[in-house]
């Protein structure tokens, strides 16, 4: 007999799964607000440092809702397209809150953030000779690729000498002879290697020969890090949580070193995203078939990869958990099976040969720490709808953040 436990302690509060789907439908990604709050408050507060900034990745989740949120908790924001600078904007951050992390853009999109004062950093020579040109005599932060890269997969990795992005260490002096050329000043530099590291070694490598450029930078206001700080994906197995305290202490040395040979306590500043919301956040579905193929056990749920894309894109691990009667299945017999979703692909697998307890047709499963790249990547992939996301607030009361795509929805554009 194996027991599973909730991973996300007290995470329903005053309701429960069976209560949600039925009153805000399934597929739902349910979010709770004192978890995110707790995780924006870390990262706030993550370098002991009187001029550090967290800025909020939105490409994480950018539920308009949860990002008043963490504004509120004193977090920035970066964004990577108009379109997150337009939400950004509704949900109330100023142009001097926001950093433009621009890559590869139009004359068009470039303009969107320097008419609004957004401070906007560029990442090739080629971008920044556009920066000037649609901008001379303006500020302008770089992105350089720092040599090291760090991530969960090749596909997240993005620093190192297999990425599209950033400027290399040694072109500084191009660098310099475009800033010339069109009288800019260098606002801040910034970087980032990649997502999902549970320890700092890497990033604080990054950190130093970012930081390394830098000094040969006068006058920067700021140097930003970038974000990818993991979270334990297997809490079932008991895998730690990143070592914040140590690592920000450690942190905040190379900090203080750097700012004593430089001359001036600049703004240091990281982006994470992640962090922030992947926690805050379950992913329930319900099971509507259950059938054994040759040798393997199929549950089939309303879970496609369009409403989560990072277990077939990634072979990304969730934890799982299986309720009934609006209670976890705790204990009794388990089986090893799959859990796959309605799309018509059969790379349509949320969980490959995980070991559950028995499921059955109407029992609801739980895709933990599905908060951020979930809703952020879903899609109407096989014209299905986008699931609602729903709020468990700090006083236990459940509202609706964004609701479920309707079927006029997907006529829309039309
Ligand atoms: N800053 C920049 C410039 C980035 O490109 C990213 C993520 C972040 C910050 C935030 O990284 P985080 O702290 O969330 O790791 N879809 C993948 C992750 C892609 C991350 C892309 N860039 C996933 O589901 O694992």
């Amino acid at each position: 007999m194996t027991f599973f436990f909730s991973v996300a302690e007290n995470f329903y509060k005053d309701t429960n799964p069976a209560e949600l789907v039925g009153k805000f439908g399934s597929p739902l990604y349910v979010y709770n607000e004192d978890i995110f709050r707790r995780r924006c408050r870390e990262m706030a507060s993550l370098v002991p440092y009187e001029n550090f900034k967290a800025t909020y990745s939105i490409k994480a989740n950018a539920n308009l809702i949860l990002l008043r949120i963490a504004r509120e908790e004193g977090l920035h924001a970066d964004a990577m397209s108009p379109g997150e600078i337009y939400i950004l904007e509704k949900a109330g951050f100023s142009p001097d809150e926001i950093f433009y992390i621009s890559n590869n853009v139009s004359d068009e999109e470039m303009l969107y953030a320097i008419e609004r004062g957004i401070p906007t950093s560029v990442d090739s020579l080629s971008q920044l000779e556009r920066y000037g040109r649609l901008a001379p005599g303006g500020s302008v932060a770089v992105r350089f690729n720092p040599g090291v890269g760090a991530g969960h997969h090749h596909k997240v990795v993005t620093a190192g000498k297999a990425t599209k992005f950033g400027i290399n260490l040694d072109k500084a002096d191009d660098v310099r002879e475009l800033l010339k050329k069109y009288r800019l000043r260098l606002s801040g530099i910034n970087q980032h290697i990649g997502s999902l590291f549970m320890t700092g070694s890497k990033y604080l490598e990054g950190i130093k020969s970012v930081l390394e450029v830098a000094s040969g930078f006068e006058g920067l206001e700021f140097v930003d890090f970038g974000g990818g700080f993991g979270i334990p994906y297997r809490k079932q197995e008991g895998q730690a949580r990143l070592e914040l305290e140590k690592f920000g202490a450690d942190f905040a040395g190379i900090l203080n070193e750097w700012t004593d040979g430089y001359g001036s306590r600049i703004m240091f500043r990281i982006e994470p995203g992640r962090y922030v919301s992947a926690e805050s956040c379950i992913l329930l579905g319900t099971v509507h078939a259950k059938k054994n193929n040759f040798d393997r056990i199929y549950i089939g749920t309303d879970l496609g990869f369009n409403v989560l894309v990072r277990p077939a894109m990634y072979d990304s691990h969730h934890d799982i958990e299986v309720y009934r009667n609006g209670v976890i299945v705790g204990d009794g017999e388990t089986e090893t099976v799959n859990i796959t979703g309605n799309i018509c692909e059969s790379g349509d697998i949320m969980a490959a040969e995980r070991t559950l307890p028995v499921i059955y047709e109407e029992d609801i499963i739980g895709i933990m720490d599905a908060g951020a790249y979930g809703y952020s990547m879903s899609s109407n992939y096989n014209n299905r709808l986008r699931p609602a996301e729903v709020l468990i607030k700090s006083d236990s009361s459940v509202i609706l953040i964004r609701r479920r795509d309707t079927l006029e929805d997907l006529a829309r554009n039309f």
